[in-house]
């Protein structure tokens, strides 16, 4: 089986990398690209894989969406699929209930508590009671826990299972949108292309469940200023989703909150396993 597969990838490399490289001399005649304009680009690239900026760039050039939207394309009444992006950290604690996502830290009262809420059903309507949800995002400002030095390691991170009737809901903060490492060269080519670095604010999903193919999104927020222009293009409308805001006394009450908080319903649809689906 594995020869197989070998094989297949053999016969694509051989096929698809001919016409790559056909695309790239059509481009480099046709500019006349210079001998010191190629080593430039080479020394970039050599600056781009020593620092691990690999997965940026194929973001930055929205590479990253095209090939998950050719993976995905097929798959109609389930959640859209979106890029993982750079940023998932392994391994993220397991939060039990009521699932709360963050800790709190000098700053996080700049933002507003928010509830995601929904239900984790099959094609056919039938909930995913073994759903396991793997949530990441920034903090209400300063950017992801990796960033961020007043965060404790793994805020805004977690892992955590669903109830029997596939729902679900965690406590977070409302995120802001920010800007995706510039420091290193994927930042210089967006600043020498005059490309902004910014990201609408976002919520990262990443769903699993056995008997299920595992689904990796992102929710958005209206009114957000990057949503028609996120430097990643990442943004798809059927995964922008309302925000509500709450500030009725006794429903405070029984948050234990003393300021308005909002809500945000997701439901989430996942695919029967192939496996499955050809068993
Ligand atoms: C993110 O959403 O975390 C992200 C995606 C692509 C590049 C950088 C950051
Ligand atoms: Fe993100």
């Amino acid at each position: 089986m594995a020869d197989v597969a070998k094989k297949a990838s053999s016969e694509r490399l051989v096929r698809i990398l001919p016409e790559a490289l056909q695309a790239i001399h059509e481009v480099i005649r046709k500019h006349q690209v210079t001998e010191e304009e190629w080593l430039a680009v080479l020394d970039f690239l050599t600056e781009v894989g020593n620092q691990d900026e690999f997965v940026l760039l194929s973001d930055v050039t929205k590479t990253s969406v095209l090939v998950d939207s050719i993976t995905h394309e097929d798959e109609s009444g389930v959640t859209p699929s979106d890029v993982e992006g750079p940023l998932y950290r392994e391994d993220p604690p397991w939060r039990e209930r009521p699932v709360k996502i963050y800790e709190e830290y000098e700053g996080v009262e700049t933002g507003d508590v928010l509830f995601v809420h929904g239900k984790v059903t099959s094609t056919d309507g039938a909930p995913i009671s073994g759903a396991v949800l793997d949530i990441w995002q920034t903090g209400p400002d300063g950017g992801y826990d990796l960033w961020d030095e007043r965060q404790p390691d793994y805020n805004f991170r977690g892992r955590f299972g669903v109830d029997e009737d596939g729902s679900y809901e965690f406590q977070t903060m409302v995120p802001k949108p920010y800007t995706i490492p510039t420091d290193g060269p994927v930042g210089r080519l967006l600043e020498a292309t005059g490309q902004h670095p910014w990201r609408p604010a976002h919520i990262h999903f990443k769903v699993e469940e056995e008997g299920h193919e595992p689904l990796i999104t992102q929710v958005f927020f209206p009114d957000d200023p990057y949503l028609d222009n996120d430097t990643i293009g990442a943004v798809k409308s059927a995964l922008v989703r309302p925000l509500s805001k709450r500030e009725n006394e006794e429903e405070l009450t029984r948050r234990g909150l003393d300021a308005p908080f909002y809500t945000c319903e997701f439901d989430i649809t996942l695919m029967p396993a192939m496996s499955a689906a050809r068993a």
